[in-house]
């Protein structure tokens, strides 16, 4: 496994295998390596011939008063794990390296990064959508694989990739999940141990939202407040929102047919969490 940390080296690397033909799927990461980053390696080991990972904690996507100085990092682990799951190169800048003191550009998809994380965390998918079109212009990946965990985010980024006329496919693969339900997220290591319990919360309102839907529920409203009542009870919870919504657009839907997103995000303690699913509405 090759480990490059400047923009040059590791275009000049990809350079060679570009002119064979090879096949390149990205992995973009923060590090922090879990099970869930692991599955977008397998994905696109099997679809691509240089399979690549970006490990940059980045900046520009934490607001001010956000967790960037304190995100968990672990290079070492990261570069075992990811050497472990089958990658061939690993990207890993500093902050200088990608953002030099005279950076000035900034990508941005409207609305569809209004509601959900965008409102409550304003210019972070600036900030994502920035850091990912820089990596997709250094690597030149033909796949770049993405999780659904952060559904709002593979969105964004499909749309910026399709509006740019950026020349790869964007994938989206499975949330995985801790054993019992949770979501794996690099954040999940702040947790304590009542958190981590309480965090079930997440997982169990989804649940129950597909529960609520197979018992014939078809008003948008209706099911969200259920879910917050469902939330509620749970005393280590804050709910930040909770939202069920159009697939495609982001938008609440009050009469639910065909397929719905159920959103929620989630703060256990200072840590907030995220989770979603896909549901199909029955006839
Ligand atoms: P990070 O949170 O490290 O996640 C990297 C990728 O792993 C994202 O595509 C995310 O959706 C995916 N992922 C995280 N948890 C997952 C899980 N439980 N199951 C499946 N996939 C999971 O997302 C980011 O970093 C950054 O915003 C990034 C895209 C790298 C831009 O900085």
């Amino acid at each position: 496994m090759q480990v490059f940390d400047t923009v040059s080296a590791l275009r000049k690397f990809l350079a060679t295998h570009r002119a064979a033909s090879k096949r390149i799927g990205l992995v973009p990461t923060m590090g922090y390596l879990h099970a869930g980053h692991i599955s977008l390696v397998h994905a696109a080991r099997q679809e691509c011939d240089l399979v690549v990972m970006s490990i940059f904690v980045n900046p520009k996507q934490f607001g001010p008063q956000e967790d960037f100085a304190t995100y968990p990092r672990d290079m070492e682990g990261d570069l075992r794990q990811a050497h472990e799951a089958g990658v061939d190169v690993v990207f890993a800048p500093v902050v200088e390296e990608m953002y030099p003191p005279d950076f000035l550009t900034e990508v941005s998809v409207r609305e569809l990064t209004a509601p959900l994380c965008g409102a409550s965390r304003p210019g972070h998918f600036n900030g994502v959508t920035t850091v990912v079109a820089k990596l997709f212009n250094i690597v030149g990946p033909d796949r770049a694989y993405f999780g659904q965990k952060d559904y709002q985010q593979v969105l964004v980024i499909r749309k910026m990739a399709t509006d740019l006329h950026m020349p790869l496919e964007v994938i989206t693969c499975p949330t995985v999940r801790e054993p019992d339900g949770l979501a794996m997220s690099s954040r999940n290591a702040y947790l304590s141990p009542a958190e981590r319990q309480a965090a079930l919360v997440l997982w169990r309102a989804l649940r129950l939202a597909e529960e609520h839907l197979a018992q014939g529920e078809r008003q948008g409203a209706r099911l969200a407040a259920t879910l917050r009542d469902f939330i509620a009870q749970e005393p280590l919870a804050r709910i930040d929102y909770v939202a069920v919504c159009d697939p495609n657009t982001l938008r609440e839907v009050e009469q639910l047919s065909g397929t719905v997103l159920v959103a929620l995000a989630v703060y256990l303690g200072q840590t907030r969490l995220i989770d979603n699913a896909i549901l199909r509405i029955g006839d």
